[in-house]
């Protein structure tokens, strides 16, 4: 028979039980972290995806402004008919607050069949703050409902502008005037005028004041800028949909993976770009750390 003391270590009979002890402690540590990492995570693409981030980018431009020095304009792009709150009251809010002097519809208000009723609510209640532009997104043509949906935006009072141009006048009878160029996205009619025949409309009085153009796509900076605009407003890029604290840039975009100037200020030559991060999601894809975007731009003249 055996003694204890044959053994040589005592603590080996123990051994079975102490490891269930330790995967256990281990097991519910994992489960802490995951859930720490689920609700982390979570968090942030819900904040991402409903806390809309208000900013006031002041533009510098090359000529003098006069009278719409400090002129302000609100950029809504990409709603892709998502509200926020009980009829977009949060953005409407956010909207009024800001108090601009014109407000800019960049395309993508619809992605689907069906939602002209709610894009027009939307409108309307856009023009009570200011006169709202409206130019198309990729989207208004991919419903077929384009048309249709121009023409409800333009019987309640919007200016949507079809490769078009539209001068704001000062008050008085001065003449002084902007002129804002609507470019239809590419998207449309193959018979569409092209940028160039639309900006060679514009006279010399209105090249010697400011050129705003909206364009919904954010690649043609270095396109239009030889065409004389002072200032291009647009979206799309939604940013880059998933933001990393590291990739200014974020991640996608319908153009692929890495897309370049897809949110802030970018300038070529005289002319500025201000790409909006837009305000909702495409094909249901979520944000993540890029907030729905509301820019109001401050225009400043030398
Ligand atoms: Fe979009």
């Amino acid at each position: 028979m055996k003694n204890y003391s044959d053994y040589p270590d005592d603590s080996a009979p123990y051994s079975r039980t102490r490891r269930p002890i330790k995967k256990r402690k281990r097991l519910k540590l994992r489960l802490i972290i995951t859930a720490l990492l689920v609700l982390t995570i979570g968090g942030i693409t819900i904040d991402s995806n409903t806390r809309i981030q208000v900013e006031y980018p002041v533009i510098q431009v090359a000529k003098p402004l006069g009278s719409f020095d400090g002129y302000s304009v609100a950029v809504v792009s990409d709603v892709h008919n998502k509200q926020f709150g009980r009829e977009s009251e949060k953005l409407l809010r956010l909207i009024s607050d800001a108090k601009p002097d014109m407000i800019a519809v960049t395309g993508d208000l619809i992605d689907g069949k069906g939602q002209i009723p709610r894009a027009v609510e939307l409108a309307k209640k856009l023009l009570e703050i200011a006169p709202v532009y409206f130019i198309s997104g990729n989207h208004e043509f991919a419903t077929k409902e384009h048309r249709d949906l121009f023409q409800a935006l333009r019987d309640i009072g919007v200016v949507v502008l079809r490769n078009q141009i539209d001068r704001i006048y000062a008050e008085g009878d001065s003449g002084e005037h902007i002129t804002i160029v609507g470019i239809d996205d590419p998207q449309g009619p193959a018979d569409m005028k092209t940028p160039a025949q639309v900006f060679a409309q514009l006279t010399d009085d209105d090249r010697a004041g400011l050129v705003l153009t909206l364009v919904h796509r954010n690649f043609y900076l270095r396109d239009f800028a030889p065409l004389g605009t002072d200032v291009i407003l647009c979206g799309h890029a939604h940013g880059g949909v998933v933001r990393l604290p590291f990739l200014p840039q974020g991640i996608w975009a319908q153009t692929g993976f890495f897309p370049k100037e897809t949110g802030g200020l970018f300038t070529y030559g005289s002319t500025s770009m201000y790409v909006s991060r837009g305000l909702g999601n495409v094909y249901g894809i979520p944000r993540f750390m890029n907030n729905p975007h509301l820019p109001v731009v401050i225009l400043k003249g030398a």
